[in-house]
């Protein structure tokens, strides 16, 4: 069935060979230059790193699913009592909620039990499968709150943030050259439990393998300032020197020293690190001056009250905080993100004419040269001529033979021609082969052909 008649049409019908001949002058020009796809997508690519090493750019995570993350762990205090602490039900609730999307992201989780006080109490350890296991770059936040109120500046946000920075190393697939992981403590409020319960059952061989411990602790208060430990000179430079991009001044925490999970790692000898955005202590003027916020006020108002809730952030700080933790640790880990070939392109400029109302037509390219899979990301470049673009069904066939939906038809979409760049999850695909560009006529009246299409790996 027709999915529209010639009775809705509101463009025009050009003749064939006036489509051909208008269409033509612009593909030859296009075939003049290096591609005959416009650069629609910007590419990813890699920059150098800080130390002019070639290192993948830390990727900008998404404030917006760090507070979605706070949004859970919100819900979770407000469904078990109003709180996250060390043994009640909303402490264990927050574990699985943070274990559920590592293991669903392809983390190895394993939960470390203690007993504190009378109750049991759990870390979560997540390490991302690869990385040299003799050279570790740790990442840790303090899972519990106080039994006061739900604990969303102290610690949802150091959880929050190093939960999306992990879920985006997942989602970028990162194939750092030092091996990641990352661990949430219970009982931090009772006395830094749960971190000195790892650090002493972790055999000293172990130990040495951690080239840095960083921590995060309250990272989105809401009266902010920017604050880096100053325990290890060179962790406490690659956080400066990202706040230095963004044009952020820091200070060195003070704010009592060792009095997070960092200073089990420190006295065992682990070089530590991590960033702060300030508790209980009051904001002076000059910091007022440079940060913004007010003066005479406390970082965090809230800090171990009931009002510590979803309200007791400011997005900003956590935003600067988030990112910062993600440039941290891809420039401590090296490592380049899939495909390690990275954005080889492969392109087809030849010529397909596509039937109007006809048979779906198949654009070959092959493939060759690359090893293992296509990325969870592959590019697909299509440059399609066409007098009215709705008539058109697009799909990208693997070398399996299995297609990828990346355009439907519509009868409401009458603009011309199709040029676009779709990301398709091809990495069941492996890389090498004969890929098609599949395309349908599905309307009668108008038609169009081929100009070219590509695919970057
Ligand atoms: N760890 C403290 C808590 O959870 C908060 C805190 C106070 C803090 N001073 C700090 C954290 C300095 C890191 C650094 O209650
Ligand atoms: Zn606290
Ligand atoms: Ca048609």
């Amino acid at each position: 069935m027709p999915l529209h008649g010639p009775t809705l049409r509101t463009a025009p019908r050009r003749s064939r060979g006036a489509v051909l001949l208008a269409a033509g002058a612009a593909a030859t020009a296009a075939l003049l230059g290096a591609s005959s796809v416009p650069a629609t997508a910007a590419p990813t690519t890699a920059t150098a790193g800080r130390n002019g090493a070639s290192a993948p750019a830390a990727p900008d995570i998404s404030v917006a699913n760090v507070k979605a993350h706070l949004n859970q762990l919100q819900s979770i205090a407000n469904a078990n009592g109003g709180n996250r602490a060390h043994g009640r039900s909303g402490y264990k609730a927050s574990l699985d909620y943070v274990k559920g999307k590592l293991d669903a992201a392809g983390f190895t989780t394993s939960v470390q039990q203690f007993t504190s006080s009378g109750a049991t109490g759990y870390n979560l350890v997540a390490d991302w499968p690869g990385g040299d296991p003799n050279h570790v770059i740790f990442a840790g936040a303090h899972l519990d709150s106080v039994g006061r109120g739900p604990g969303i500046n102290d610690n949802g946000s150091g959880t929050a943030g190093i939960l999306e920075v992990a879920l985006t190393v997942a989602k970028q697939g990162y194939k750092p050259d030092k091996h990641l992981r990352f661990a949430w403590w219970g009982a931090e409020e009772l006395g830094l439990v749960g971190s000195q319960n790892y650090v002493r059952q972790l055999p000293a061989a172990e130990r040495g393998k951690i080239d840095a411990y960083l921590n995060f602790d309250m990272i989105g208060s809401p009266n902010p300032g920017y604050f880096v430990y100053d325990d290890d000179p060179q962790l406490e430079g690659v956080f400066k020197d990202f706040f230095a991009t963004r044009k952020i001044p820091t200070e060195i925490e003070t704010e009592g020293d060792g009095r997070s999970d960092h200073a089990p790692f420190k006295n065992a000898g682990v070089r530590v690190g991590g960033l702060f955005s300030g508790a209980d202590y009051t904001k002076t003027a000059a910091q007022a001056q440079k940060w913004g916020g007010t003066a005479g006020q406390a970082f965090d108002r809230c800090y171990h009250q009931s009002c510590d809730t979803i309200a007791n952030i400011d997005d900003t700080a956590l935003d600067n905080n988030s990112d910062a933790i993600a440039y941290g640790l891809w420039t401590l880990s090296g490592g380049s993100t899939t495909p390690p070939s990275g954005g080889k392109v492969f392109e087809s400029t030849t010529t397909v004419d596509i039937p109007d109302a006809g048979p779906a037509v198949d654009s070959p390219l092959t493939v060759s040269g690359l090893t293992g899979n296509a990325p969870s990301a592959l590019k697909v470049g299509v440059d399609i001529k066409h007098s009215y673009r709705g008539d058109l069904v697009i799909d990208l066939v693997g070398p399996s033979g299995r297609t990828y939906r990346l355009k439907s038809s519509s009868a409401n979409d009458s603009g011309a021609d199709v040029v676009a760049t779709y990301t398709v999850d091809a990495s069941s695909e492996t890389a090498n082969g004969v890929w098609k560009l599949r395309v349908q006529d599905v309307a009668a009246q108008d038609d169009g052909y081929v100009a070219g299409w590509k695919l970057t790996f």
